[in-house]
């Protein structure tokens, strides 16, 4: 734990206060604003980004983009909008359903599911067939929350958003960007010259048409995915070579058997110990469990805040042979599924070659064979709460986000000491020198320096350089830490280089002030 987690007081009573105060300082600052068109009373489930969001949001799209680069993967962008064709060759018209039940008496709809465990949070509703859910409601005795009416029967509805292509076309907003990069699959073969795994990935827009979204921001029905795909033999499954470079890592685990037994206690296993045990199927599956984990601590979530979690055989998606789910751990919601790995086997290169009659199979040995897919697939929009959710801090003088400095919106604040020329002219050129640096920075030269620092702390800033007097004397500004209000005096040639430093965690300002003589 760090020192300013050891300062801090919350004095929320519980999380449901708790994730109303952070909405609540995400609408105030800019980070997120909704449900959206709010000038016309909002749609739930739309959420409009203000400036810092959007920050974050490309911040943390950056990470995401390193780190599959850095795996091997390509990027690409398909159509967000596709025939009906395409859903029915996938499965989603007749697969992609949630259970839904409606208040007898003010006809109000729920996603069935969530309302029993909203009303009765320790109810073991995971898998469960829509007739069980109707049992469980009538058990449990769950009624509606608006009228307190009877519900009435569970029933299947498809989430997905339809549309029509010129005058007459059924077409559907996808509910996910995998299905669009399987359809290019034969173009890609070639870009691949024949030779698998190939892996690519997608970062763009998918429509779910939730039915009574109530979570903000975590539950949309416009957000931006991440999917990555490893088209893959399955022979390679087996041997996968690039297992043995992670083999040793380790992961905070919780397989499906041991939450069939009722725990749910989370166990450190090396990637290697949970693939003999027989965790994982296969080496390749492991590798891509092991690349989401690697890609959410890429995106500045600490192990503590992270585990995996197996799904139940009845909980997995409909094309789906094996899933594991990364959660982040969260003081507003809990545990917050934020990332599934499928194990998609061939179902999905399957279907579309049965649907569009073209040849997606590819040459193993003598052998013709549709390939494997394994996928890791998740929603920007959460991981960005999360983040919020976990930075969160206070005391009794001010509210503060301790974001990671390198995913932090804004990671340099410059201030004059007062708003005069001879202060305000050197600090637009240190702005000047920041920004060319690369690293995201905001000139404030209004207001008392004590609330300007109290502003940048609220939305996060990890790092305030001022240019006071002395600086006109000496050539040295102060840089102040968000988290420990410590300041240390640097001079200013050295500023840029230390800052980067500083963003990207290789330098502290306790270890900077350390190296200072104490008079400074
Ligand atoms: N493509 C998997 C998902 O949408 O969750």
């Amino acid at each position: 734990m760090d020192s300013s987690a050891c300062a801090l007081v919350l004095v929320m009573t519980s999380e449901r206060d708790f994730a109303e105060t952070v909405v609540g300082l995400c609408k105030k600052r800019g980070f997120f604003w909704g449900p959206s068109p709010e000038i016309y009373g909002g749609s739930s489930g739309l959420y409009d980004l203000g400036p810092l969001g959007k920050l974050l949001k490309n911040r943390l799209e950056s990470e995401i983009r390193s780190s599959f680069v850095r795996a091997n993967f390509w990027e690409v962008e398909c159509p967000t909008v596709s025939p009906e064709i395409v859903w029915k060759a996938s499965g989603h018209l007749e697969g992609f359903v949630d259970p839904i039940t409606r208040c007898t008496k003010c006809g109000q709809a729920y996603r069935a599911d969530n309302l029993i465990e909203e009303e009765v949070p320790d109810a073991d509703i995971k898998g469960l067939s829509l007739d069980r859910l109707a049992e469980k409601i009538r058990e449990l005795g769950v009624k509606c929350p608006a009228c307190k009416g009877q519900l009435g029967p569970v029933e299947r509805f498809n989430l997905m958003l339809k549309t029509r292509l010129g005058l007459d076309q059924d077409a559907y907003m996808r509910p996910e960007t995998a299905t669009t990069t399987y359809l290019i699959f034969k173009r890609l073969l070639t870009f691949f010259r024949d030779k698998l795994p190939a892996a690519v990935f997608q970062i763009g827009k998918a429509y779910r048409n939730e039915i009574s979204p109530r979570q903000g921001i975590l539950r949309l029905r416009e957000f931006t995915q991440v999917e990555a795909q490893l088209f893959i033999l399955h022979k390679d499954e087996t041997d996968w070579r690039a297992f043995d470079d992670i083999k040793s890592y380790e992961l905070p685990l919780l397989p499906y058997k041991i939450q069939e037994s009722g725990s749910h206690e989370v166990t450190t296993f090396r990637v290697s110990d949970a693939l003999r045990q027989g965790h994982f199927k296969t080496k390749a599956y492991a590798w891509c469990v092991n690349l989401a984990y690697q890609v959410f601590r890429s995106m500045g979530f600490r192990p503590e805040s992270l585990r995996l979690r197996q799904h139940l055989p009845t909980e997995r998606a409909h094309y789906a042979a094996d899933a594991w789910d990364v959660e982040v751990q969260t003081k507003s919601f809990g545990w917050v599924e934020c990332c599934g790995v499928h194990d998609r086997g061939n179902y999905d290169l399957g279907r579309h070659q049965q649907y569009s009659k073209e040849n997606l199979s590819v040459k193993d040995g003598n052998e013709s064979v549709v390939p494997n897919v394994l996928e890791i697939a998740f929603g920007v929009e959460r991981p960005l709460f999360c983040h919020i959710d976990n930075a969160y801090a206070e005391d009794s003088e001010r509210v503060w986000l301790r974001f990671p400095p390198h995913i932090a919106p804004v990671q340099v604040g410059v201030f004059p000491l007062m708003g005069k020329p001879e202060l305000v002219g050197p600090s637009q050129e240190i702005y000047d020198e920041v920004l060319d640096s690369g690293l995201t920075t905001y000139l404030d030269s209004t207001g008392s320096i004590g609330r300007r620092y109290r502003r940048q702390d609220e939305i996060g800033t990890p790092f305030c350089v001022t240019v006071d007097y002395d600086s006109l004397r000496d050539n040295t500004v102060t840089v102040r830490d968000r988290d420990t209000m410590e300041q240390v005096r640097i001079s200013r040639p050295e500023l840029v280089g230390i800052l980067l430093k500083l963003v990207k965690g290789k330098a502290t300002i306790a270890a900077l002030k350390e190296g200072q003589p104490a008079t400074i």
